[in-house]
């Protein structure tokens, strides 16, 4: 029997994911317990799911945190081991813009507020539950210090790498497509782009509406999302880079993983 792992969530809505790993945990489905649940607005309704379990939570206001910084964009708020022209090679979020200034800026005061909550409660896996912020390489390498132990996971409402973004069920089913689907990865430097642990779809049928769409969708995340954590839990996830030779022959590599026995 391995260690117990702790699990660290972040969420900004419901927290019906989290519920669900919480809920694997007590049932003995995942070796492992919550440790904290984080929120990036304080009205986030899961909060209340994990304090009535007795889990410490905490909020990091990132519309506040925005809005201040846009208005007295004074350097001096930064984290003062934020290296912007670093960071800008690494991501893969947007171009090179001002825009993109003012969103690592404000993200890495954001980043840094959430790492010293987190601080507090030590954790061996990040889940990112229905967390609706796009994370920095200023945060992801402060977590991630392993090289190809990724740590922190997210699940996603749409079959990637179709419908990466903030609506998957919705463009699922906008563009007619007849499967949909969920996703649990781990999260790399892009947006929704990072090594795929495990997907389950369902058929989107004559009748059905995007409610009925995201009611099948949600009810498959309840189940792959601790199915992918207790794999995780059990040492199982192994992260390999494949390089692969295209037929135009172009060579290509990526970063997948591996479901070890
Ligand atoms: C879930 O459908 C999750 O896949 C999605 O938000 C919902 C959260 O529900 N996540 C994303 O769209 C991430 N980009 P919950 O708060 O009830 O778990």
């Amino acid at each position: 029997m391995t260690t117990p792992i702790r699990i660290g969530a972040l969420i900004s809505g419901t927290g019906s994911n989290l519920d669900a790993i919480m809920a694997a945990c007590e049932s003995g489905g995942i070796n492992g317990r919550v440790v904290f649940a984080g929120a990036d607005n304080p009205s986030a309704a899961g909060l209340k799911k994990a304090e009535n379990r007795g889990i410490p939570t905490f909020v990091v206001d990132y519309s506040g945190i925005i809005r201040s910084y846009k208005a007295d964009p004074d350097p001096a708020r930064l984290p003062a081991d934020f290296n912007e022209a670093d960071i800008r090679t690494r991501q893969h979020l947007a171009g090179d813009s001002d825009r993109l200034r003012t969103f690592l800026q404000t993200r890495a005061i954001a980043e840094a507020a959430l790492l010293e909550q987190m601080a507090a409660c030590p954790f061996d896996l990040l889940v990112l539950a229905g967390f609706m912020r796009n994370l920095t390489p200023y945060f992801i390498d402060r977590v991630n210090t392993e090289e190809n132990r990724p740590r922190i996971m997210n699940i996603h409402p749409a079959l990637l790498p179709a419908f990466a973004g903030t609506d998957g069920y919705g463009d699922t089913f906008r563009y007619g497509c007849r499967i949909g689907g969920c996703t649990v990865h781990f999260i790399d430097y892009g947006e929704d782009s990072g090594p795929i642990i495990g997907q389950r779809c369902f058929a989107i049928k004559e009748g059905d509406t995007l409610e009925t769409v995201k009611k099948k969708g949600l009810a498959l995340e309840w189940e792959l999302y601790p199915e992918c954590i207790r794999l995780f839990a059990e040492n199982r996830l192994q992260t390999v880079k494949m390089t692969w030779t295209l037929p135009d022959g172009k060579v290509t590599q990526r970063n997948v993983v591996r479901i070890v026995d």
